[in-house]
């Protein structure tokens, strides 16, 4: 090693410890999500179904109007059915359990957006439980929206934003690195 590569070597060095300083588990948690689209067979406690559904409700939503509703399911015979009808959520035929999470347009334009966050929060919560899920998308897929609609009887004028399988992983899934720090700007483009 020429001295050089010796001194980019060490300066690498230094700046992963010092981002790594700034780690807290939370961070780390966010980090390690990733989708999971392979369960184990075993069942998710209705009570951490619960606190993953409380952890969707802690997210920010505009004006404060908590425009969602979230619909647990667990009846394999519905789960079967969205594989069935979802093209992008086959992974629900063998998921113990999914969360749908809904909107209502008429309460807030900002809906969607709002039951975006609670959809990541679930998500987050989810990994640091070390259970596995993944974001299926219902809106803004007219069809998509109406097949969940009608397989869980939603009333007008809510929206389903998205179906979230989920379970204890099969196996490991190492989260991708999405770091790109050209995507990163400072006072300006
Ligand atoms: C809005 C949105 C819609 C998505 N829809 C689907 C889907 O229908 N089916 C699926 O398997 N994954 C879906 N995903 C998951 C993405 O494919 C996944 O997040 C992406 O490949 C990055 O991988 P990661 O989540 O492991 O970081 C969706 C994610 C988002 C945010």
């Amino acid at each position: 090693m020429n001295f050089r590569s010796l001194t980019i070597a060490i300066l690498a060095l230094i700046l992963t410890t010092s981002v790594m300083a700034q780690t807290t588990p939370a961070i780390e948690n966010i980090f390690a999500r990733k989708s999971v689209r392979q369960y184990t067979e075993q069942k998710v406690e209705q009570a951490t179904l619960e606190l993953l559904i409380k952890a969707g409700m802690a997210a920010p939503t505009g004006m404060n109007k908590q425009p969602w509703e979230f619909i647990i399911v667990t009846d394999r015979a519905i789960l079967e059915k969205f594989a069935a009808l979802l093209p992008y959520a086959k992974m629900a035929a063998k998921a113990p359990a999914a969360i749908v999470v809904a909107g209502n347009p008429k309460v807030s334009e900002y809906w969607y957006l709002d039951c975006s966050a609670a959809t990541q929060n679930i998500l987050l919560a989810a990994e640091s439980l070390g259970l596995g899920a993944v974001w299926t998308a219902a809106y803004p897929y007219e069809k998509n929206m109406n097949i969940i609609k009608e397989v869980l009887s939603i009333p007008e004028p809510y929206l389903p934003l998205c179906l979230i399988p989920l379970g204890y992983p099969k196996s490991e899934t190492k989260a991708k690195d999405k770091w790109k720090p050209e995507k990163v700007h400072q006072n300006g483009w």
